[in-house]
């Protein structure tokens, strides 16, 4: 495969290359760039943290878990690609020295990039915006006070011009769709592609794929980038509902979702980092089929359904049947996500991401509840949960309780007694059964004392 990029500015044009190389490897190998650090290597510290730009704006991006076709077209600023010409520090940088923000100085490429790139797109919550970036020794105070004092600095000259040379973006130089390994630029495409390699590997933002090559070593075959699907974005409002393409990142839909359903924006901002939610796409949270993952219980608890393409064939399914049991999808071959829906209603929705760590953290239970109330009573209630069985699920035996029934404290411990019917979860390292059984049930208090008016966001409380 063939991919072209620009490089802190220099354009680099590579043949043949391997499409899962990542990033970080050819950085460090090919190019002996070795500010970007290599960590983990799973998108969980931020040390091998690099800018991607185009046309749409610039993003904090893990190299570690980017494979070199998705910075196709793209223009890629490493660490090394932040001082001016003459040398001059940028002032993430300058201000890490100030602040005394970095000891070891490892994780401090990562950090300066986060807050380079946070810095161009005028971003101030620092805390949001480095929560993808772990320091061992420093303590994070004062690479806070770093990140504020940045903030006050003006953009440098040479980030500015990033986007004067940014190419095209969106459109990989060439398209060969008769290979094994394609970057097609229309679902149409990759409707043919994957009808014909049924056996081949759909890539969308790699932050699951990424991790089968760089921790499992895994061959993935035939390979299909969808970065290029320009069909596969996009938010498109009606009347009737919101359609979010599966190529949309976890950052887009969070700022979308916000104005309809807060809750739904605010656990967002906890899932995964900054870096994360901008490779992270919500078809890939959906299609990956984990029980764990974030979007489809609230997706669930507000009615979405799933817009599956295979060939010429399209159908759409309720999104709680997408999951069938833990592993297996109703998903046939060749057949992929081409969008999710979510009706239009008054917002009634709660998430409650429990996870050990409040930010970066996959969660242990997330539960998602949406009641619409008619004079006091409960007309529908939708429930769905994370992390209590092997797939996301309805709490069905909770909400037939729930129906019909008045809104009240009684209402909710019997449904909190009924969900040991909907669920016999597991214990592993995130949880015990027991843990996860009674914080599933709590967060049915929870809902109940926060739609009643009680403040139950200890973030909130003040002493
Ligand atoms: C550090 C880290 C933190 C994370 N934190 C969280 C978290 O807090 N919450 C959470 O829910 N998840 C979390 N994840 C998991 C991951 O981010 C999500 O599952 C992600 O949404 C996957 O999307 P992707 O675009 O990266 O998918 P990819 O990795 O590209 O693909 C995942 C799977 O979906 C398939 N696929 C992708 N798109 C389509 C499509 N359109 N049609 C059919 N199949 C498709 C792929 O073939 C693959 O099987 C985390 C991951 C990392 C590395
Ligand atoms: S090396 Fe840790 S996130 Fe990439
Ligand atoms: S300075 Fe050592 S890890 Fe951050």
């Amino acid at each position: 495969m063939d991919v072209t990029f620009l490089l802190n500015g220099t354009q680099v044009s590579l043949t043949d290359i391997s499409p899962t190389t990542t990033l970080l490897d050819w950085l460090r190998d090919e190019r002996g760039l070795t500010g970007t650090k290599e960590g983990c290597n799973e998108g969980d510290c931020g040390a091998c943290t690099v800018m991607v730009s185009d046309a749409v704006g610039h993003r904090a991006l893990n190299g570690c878990i980017l494979f070199l076709p998705q910075v196709n077209g793209k223009h890629v600023t490493t660490v090394e690609g932040l001082a001016a010409p003459d040398g001059s520090l940028h002032p993430a940088q300058e201000a890490m020295i100030t602040h005394h923000g970095s000891q070891c100085g490892f994780c401090t490429p990562g950090f300066v990039v986060s807050m380079a790139t946070a810095h161009l797109n005028g971003a101030r919550n620092h805390d949001v915006q480095l929560a993808g970036n772990l320091c061992r020794c420093t303590g994070y105070a004062p690479i806070i006070r770093a990140a504020e004092a940045t903030a006050e600095q003006p953009i440098p000259e040479q980030l500015l011009s990033i986007t004067k040379h940014t190419p095209a973006s969106r459109m990989p130089s060439t398209e060969d769709l008769s290979s094994l390994t394609v970057q097609p630029t229309s679902s149409d495409a990759l409707a043919d592609w994957y009808a014909a390699h049924p056996e081949g590997t759909l890539i969308a933002g790699a932050t699951d794929v990424g991790l089968w090559v760089t921790k499992q070593f895994r061959d993935l075959g035939p390979v299909a980038f969808l970065n290029y699907c320009s069909d596969l974005y996009g938010i498109v409002e009606t009347k009737d509902e919101l359609r979010i393409g599966a190529m949309t990142s976890l950052t887009e839909f969070e700022e979308t979702i916000a104005a309809r359903h807060p809750s739904f924006a605010a656990m967002i901002r906890r899932y995964g980092s900054v870096q994360v939610r901008n490779a992270a796409t919500l078809g890939g949270n959906i299609a990956n089929g984990s029980p764990i993952g974030d979007s489809p219980p609230a997706l669930i608890a507000l009615g979405a359904r799933l817009h599956l393409r295979r060939g010429d064939t399209r159908r759409e399914i309720a999104l709680e049947d997408f999951f069938i049991a833990y592993g297996k999808q109703d998903l046939q071959p060749g057949e992929f996500v081409e969008a999710v829906s979510i009706p239009n209603q008054s917002d009634r929705l709660r998430c409650y991401k429990l996870s050990k760590r409040f930010d970066q953290d996959i969660s242990a239970v997330c539960g998602c509840i949406a009641m619409g109330l008619e004079e006091g009573r409960i007309a529908q209630a939708r429930l769905a949960y994370g992390g209590m069985a092997g797939i996301p699920k309805r709490a069905s035996a909770a909400e037939e309780v729930l129906t019909g029934a008045p809104f009240e404290i009684e209402t909710m411990r019997r449904a909190m007694a009924a969900m040991k019917d909907d669920f016999e979860p597991l214990s592993d390292m995130r949880a015990s059964a027991a843990y996860r059984m009674k914080t599933a049930q709590n967060m049915l208090l929870r809902y109940f004392h926060e739609v009643s008016g009680a403040e139950t966001d200890l973030q909130r409380v003040q002493a």
